[in-house]
Formats: structure tokens, C-alpha cells, sequence
């Protein structure tokens, strides 16, 4: 379902109406193409401390960037794709100001669909100053990705251990993280080898992902094919040929599986038994919505929702658990909602079970990191457009669509990306996190 409006003000008569009456003027947002380059244009790269480190310069030079560590070193009239900001070493408030200092001259320099990065330490408790100077980052980079506009994004990345930099570094400042903004990332330790080609980075892997047939989770098990795993894909057998068509498209195969069923996960461990040898991605995408206030809501809607969408992940995790059909670096990525942390008018049962995942990933991280090196995070998506969406109000819905920094909704394939890198061997670090792909809702972000 294409949004008309957007489409509208990237024409020229309509970009010159909105700008007079001051409507919205969403950009069309620079997305992940194969063969364009990590960025389009030089990476302008700074620390607190005066001079960015020899190691980050080096990332980004491996990465094929061009990196300047100065303005002056920018010819005239031409951007940057990128402002990187290395703010590990701040101690006290005073020392924000390098921040300002960096970032007003380098954001005014930013091109379209741009990337400010700002990298810090996660408060620890050891000192009251340093923890409130290192939180400030935060403000900070969310109030700033609320003022950067041509679909560009800012985003802040705690630093609490490098391995997993580099793959955090490429997915925010390629366009697969077209929709993440405004978000704070902890990366901790964890084993996050680098891939051997950082195009197909899931090669080899075996995928599954659930509630595949349409939406977000077919653009999961195609992002997932794109990036070399094979993939299961999941649904219920009413979804039988809109499933087929999928595992065809991705070279992948079906599995006929109601997650919310009794029998489930011993059907999903006999299914991997028999077809493969072993997992190392599952994706818990299958989700419904029976929206009804409180006040009216009947037992099968409640439970329903329930059963479906946090039961079914508990219940399936725990089974995994106990097989010997976990690899050692193995990932699940689990389907939350920024309804998860902002409830919704008429969710009461929705809301609970995207809250529940949240608690579900931290609360089972330290269980999956004893199991080898695996990871459990989840995603948040905001308004995304897919069929899930599309039976909104029309109103509602392009209401929905401009209450975010990008004033856009988000495609499946913006959450399918942020799914594909959380799944890489290179996100090891990252583990019981919940990222939102919302383009810095106004709701939930
Ligand atoms: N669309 C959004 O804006 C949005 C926002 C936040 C979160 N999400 C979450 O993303 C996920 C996918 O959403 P979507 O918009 O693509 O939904 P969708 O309704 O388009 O697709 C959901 C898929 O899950 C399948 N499914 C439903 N019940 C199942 C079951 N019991 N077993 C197996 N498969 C089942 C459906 O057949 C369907 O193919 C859901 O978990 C949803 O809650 C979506």
C-alpha cells in the first residue's frame, strides 16, 4: 500500500504547496540497494577527546568510507553522509559542549537520509557525575534526531564492550537502518566474529521464521535469503498458498505450524530434526490483534491474543532450550511493539503480550548467552504498512503515518533489516535489547 501522500510532496508542485502551507514533508528515505555503497558520500568522524581514535578511523576505512576527521577537509558546497561523534572519554557536564561544538557545524553540512552516530559508556554506577554526564547523551541525540530532516536519523550507541562496533556501525550507517531513529543501542560482550563477506553475512545459517506468509515476516524471510541463510517459513495452513509463494521467491521451504497450538514446538524440534542440522535463527514474528476497550473485551479476544503472541514464544524458547537444536551462536529475534511501551487505546491484550516479549528477551538473555554465545533481543516496530495496518481507518492511518521525526510510516523491509542484523554473528554483543523501528515515534519511542 503505497502512501500517496509522500509521493505527493517528493513531486515538485506538491513539495512547493506543502512548503507554503506548512504541511509535512516526508522524504523518500535512502534504503539498502545491492552494490550502493555503505554511504553515498565522506564520514566525518570526531571524538570528545579531540582526535577519533586510530581503531574507529580504521573501521571505517575497512568499511570502503571515505573518513575526514575536519570540515576544512570537506570541499565546498559538498556534504557529508555522516557525522560520527566518539564521546566515550566525558565526565562532567561542562565537557557536553564538545558535543555542540562537533555536531552544529557537522549537521549543517549533513546530506539527505544522513546518519549522525554518537558513540558513549553506559552509566555504570561507580560515580553520580559521570553517570549523569553519560545519560545526558541521550537527550541529546534524541532531541536531535527529532530537529534533522531529509529522512535523516540520529542515533547513540553505548559502548559497553567494541566487539559487536563494527556490525552495529555499518547497519546504522547503511541504509538498513533507514527507519531506526532516535534509539539508544548497548552493546556488550558477546562473540561477534566478523563475517566473511559483510554482504552475506548470514551465510549458511538456517533461519525460521513464523507468521511468514505476508507483511513484516515474508519481508523477514526475504531479507534474511538475501543475506545467504536458508529459511523456513511458518504460517497456518490457512495461509497454505500465500506461504508456498514465499518459500518459492526465498528458494526456501513451508511449514505448516500453529504456534499457539499445544503441540507446537515438538512439532517445530521434529521438523528441524528431520530437515536440517540444527537452527541458528528463529524469528518470532506470528502476531495477531483483537482491539476491543477493556470494557467490552470478550475471553476468546483476550485470550487469543495471549496465546499468540507471548504463550507461543515462551513455550517454543523453552523447548529450544532443551533440544540439542540450538547452534552455539544461535539468535532469536522476537516481534514486540512500541504498543509495548506505550499501551494503545483499545490494546489492553495486544499491549500485554508486547510488553511481555520485552520481559521475555531480558529475562531470558542470560539463559541464551550460557547456551555457547546465543543472543534473544527484540524489535519494536511503530506503524509499519502492512495488512495488520492497512484495515485501519483512513484518517487514523495518515494520522498515524506522520507522528513520527520521519513523518512516515515504516516499510516491512525496514523491520526485516533491523531482524537480519540482530540475527548476524556480528551483533553477538547485543543481547536482551529491545530496538524500535519507528522512525522516533512520537508514541512509544
Ligand atoms: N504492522 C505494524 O505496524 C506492526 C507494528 C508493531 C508490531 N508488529 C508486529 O509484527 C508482527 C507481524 O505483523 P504484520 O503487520 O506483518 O501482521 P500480518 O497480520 O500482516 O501478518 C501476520 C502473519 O502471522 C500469521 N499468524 C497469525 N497467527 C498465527 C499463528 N497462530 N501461527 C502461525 N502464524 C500465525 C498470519 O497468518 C500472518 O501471515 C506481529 O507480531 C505484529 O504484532 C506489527
Amino acid at each position: 500500500m503505497s502512501d500517496r501522500y509522500l509521493n505527493l510532496v517528493n513531486s515538485p508542485v506538491g513539495s512547493a504547496v506543502a512548503s507554503r502551507v506548512g504541511l509535512p514533508r516526508p522524504s523518500v528515505l535512502r534504503r539498502f540497494k545491492a552494490g550502493d555503497p555503505l554511504l553515498p558520500g565522506p564520514v566525518l568522524v570526531g571524538s570528545t577527546t579531540g582526535r577519533p581514535s586510530a581503531a574507529l578511523k580504521k573501521l571505517f576505512t575497512q568499511a570502503g568510507l571515505e573518513v575526514v576527521d575536519s570540515l576544512e577537509k570537506v570541499a565546498d558546497g559538498e556534504r557529508v553522509a555522516a557525522v560520527v561523534l566518539d564521546a566515550r572519554s566525558l565526565t562532567t557536564p561542562a565537557e557536553l559542549a564538545a558535543l555542540r561544538e562537533f555536531l552544529a557545524p557537522g549537521v549543517k553540512r549533513l546530506g539527505p537520509s544522513g546518519r549522525v552516530i554518537v558513540l558513549g559508556l553506559p552509566a555504570d554506577g561507580a560515580d553520580i557525575t559521570v553517570d549523569a554526564t553519560r545519560q545526558a547523551l541521550d537527550g541529546i541525540v534524541r532531541s536531535l534526531a527529532k530537529e534533522l530532516r531529509l529522512g535523516s536519523t540520529a542515533n547513540l550507541v553505548w559502548v559497553a564492550d567494541e566487539a559487536s562496533l563494527p556490525a552495529a556501525l555499518r547497519f546504522l550507517l547503511s541504509g538498513r537502518s533507514a527507519y531506526v531513529d532516535g534509539q539508544p543501542l548497548l552493546l556488550g560482550p558477546g562473540t561477534a566474529p566478523a563475517p566473511a563477506d559483510w554482504d552475506q553475512p548470514l551465510a549458511g545459517k538456517t533461519a525460521l521464521v513464523t507468521g511468514a506468509a505476508r507483511g513484516i515476516g515474508a519481508a523477514i524471510a526475504r531479507v534474511l535469503a538475501r543475506d545467504g541463510a536458508n529459511v523456513i517459513v511458518a504460517d497456518l495452513t490457512q495461509a497454505g498458498e500465500a506461504l508456498a509463494r514465499v518459500a518459492n521467491e526465498v528458494g526456501g521451504t513451508a511449514l505448516h505450524l500453529d504456534v499457539a497450538a499445544a503441540e507446537a514446538p515438538q512439532r517445530l524440534l521434529a521438523h528441524l530434526t528431520a530437515y536440517t542440522s540444527g537452527l541458528d535463527i528463529l524469528v518470532h514474528n506470528a502476531g495477531i490483534t483483537r482491539d476491543k476497550l477493556m470494557a467490552n473485551m470478550k475471553p476468546e479476544q483476550w485470550d487469543s491474543v495471549i496465546a499468540v503472541n507471548l504463550q507461543s514464544q515462551l513455550n517454543i524458547n523453552a523447548a529450544l532450550l532443551d533440544s540439542d537444536q540450538l547452534n552455539d551462536q544461535s539468535r532469536v529475534v522476537c516481534l514486540s511493539s512500541t504498543t509495548g511501551f506505550a499501551g494503545n487505546r483499545g490494546q489492553t491484550n495486544y499491549g500485554a503480550t508486547k510488553a511481555g516479549v520485552i520481559g521475555l528477551v531480558r529475562s531470558s538473555a542470560s539463559a541464551f548467552a550460557a547456551h555457547g554465545a546465543s543472543t534473544i533481543n527484540a524489535i519494536a516496530p511503530g506503524f509499519i504498512d502492512t495488512e495488520m495496518t492497512a484495515s485501519m481507518p483512513l484518517a487514523t492511518r495518515e494520522v498515524a503515518r506522520r507522528l513520527s521525526s520521519l513523518q512516515q510510516a515504516g516499510l516491512p523491509v525496514d523491520v526485516a533489516e533491523a531482524v537480519a542484523w540482530l540475527s548476524s554473528p556480528g551483533a553477538g554483543g547485543v543481547n536482551g535489547q529491545v530496538l524500535r523501528v519507528c522512525g522516533q515515534n512520537l508514541v512509544g519511542a
